[in-house]
């Protein structure tokens, strides 16, 4: 998912590679690869999968967020399963001058998408994946301006726009958790504050998904 989302670029990192297994694939489809890391542990796995991959065209570098990549050297950097504060802190820290990021935040979907908002940056594009029954979205993000009503914030503007087959059981999931953390509450005492706002939130899904007005809502 998160390949079909990456636009082609001479060089692209990947800050948080982890295994690497994305940086090969990403080397695999031509161009420089930056497979980056905070730990030199991770690194090593990512220089060994790099080799065993043939990925001749991919290097690894030891970097907090893009500190170690130079001013303009990558057109596009992707941030995958990270957290979304730490996605936000490493933005914040500066991405010197890449074009395009492809974001696949773990938690704090909603936070994260905000942050873009106030900090100057627009969602070109969504996608969403479930595995183990679990589902996960990613995006792609460039400078620009971009106002976003809150169904749109929590759900994902791209993913409302396009409404890929898997959104409404992704949107049904949602409702699915607030449904239960509401049957929580009911059992174990009253938590009005908390229980209005799932259910404001019930009805703001519900509403995205029978097609109601959801745009600066
Ligand atoms: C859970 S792994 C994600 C791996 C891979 N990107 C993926 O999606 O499968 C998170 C990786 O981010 C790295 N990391 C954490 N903070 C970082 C930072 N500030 N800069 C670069 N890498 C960081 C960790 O060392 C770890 O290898």
């Amino acid at each position: 998912m998160i390949l079909s989302l990456t636009p082609a670029a001479d060089c692209c990192c990947d800050i948080g590679t982890d295994h690497g297994y994305l940086a090969a694939a990403l080397a695999k489809r031509g161009g420089r690869v930056i497979a980056a890391d905070v730990n030199a542990a991770p690194l090593a796995s990512a220089a060994r999968n790099l080799r065993r991959f043939g990925a001749a065209n991919a290097e690894t570098r030891l970097s907090d967020g893009f500190s170690a990549i130079a001013e303009g050297e990558a057109g596009c950097a992707v941030l995958a399963g990270m957290g979304g504060d730490l996605i936000r802190r490493v933005i914040s820290a500066g991405i010197k001058g890449t074009k395009w990021l492809v974001l696949q935040p773990q938690s704090l979907v909603y936070e994260l998408r905000g942050f873009l908002c106030e900090s100057g940056f627009a969602i070109r594009d969504e996608a969403l994946c479930r595995e183990d029954g679990r589902f996960y979205t990613a995006m792609l993000v460039t400078r620009g301006r971009m106002s976003l009503g809150e169904a749109e914030l929590r759900l994902g503007p791209a993913l409302m726009a396009k409404r890929p087959p898997l959104f409404a059981p992704y949107v049904e999931d949602e409702m699915r958790k607030l449904r239960l953390a509401l049957e929580k509450i009911r059992q174990n005492g009253a938590d009005t504050e908390n229980a209005a706002e799932y259910r404001r939130l019930l009805a703001l899904y519900g509403g995205v998904l029978n097609g109601e007005a959801e745009r600066n809502n």
